[in-house]
């Protein structure tokens, strides 16, 4: 599996932190940035990890911002993203069952790294269920 991940400054810790785990999994990461915590854009970084999945060129992407809603909401505003803004492990494995969620985001002034990896874990291991599923996100797609 490849994962493309993004943060804006108020997401860079956490996404660096993401990044390390990944690659102790084995993981291939792209990585779009931001690179410190000078302060950038949210939906600039937000979009770039959307595009590298819908283009094929990870198979997932995780974004980070200081609360996850800018960089989320900036994601799902590129067709074929879904993209679940999580705080816990339930809500992770919950997007990726019922939603089929292509994007995790975190925010990095509210989750800690614990958590933040542990929801990490269920967004990358957790399969979508399909069925009554698969309808609700093919009306998504519509
Ligand atoms: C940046 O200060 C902050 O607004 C951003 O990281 C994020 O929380 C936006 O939703």
């Amino acid at each position: 599996m490849k994962i493309a991940v993004a943060s804006d400054h108020g997401g860079y810790k956490l996404k660096e932190e993401v990044k390390k785990y990944l690659v102790l999994r084995g993981i291939k990461v792209i990585d779009l940035g931001t690179n410190s915590e000078e302060s950038v854009d949210y939906p600039e970084y937000g979009r770039a990890c959307a595009r590298a999945v819908v283009d094929g060129e990870a198979d997932r992407g995780i974004v980070c911002c200081g609360t996850g809603i800018g960089i989320s909401i900036a994601a799902n505003k590129v067709r074929g993203i879904r993209c679940g803004l999580c705080t816990s492990v339930e809500m992770a494995k919950l997007t990726r069952q019922h939603n089929d969620a292509n994007m995790l985001a975190m925010g990095g002034r509210i989750t800690d790294v614990k958590t933040a990896l542990a929801i990490t874990a269920a967004f990358i291991d957790t399969e979508f269920e399909g069925g009554r599923h698969q309808r609700r996100v093919d009306k998504i797609e519509e």
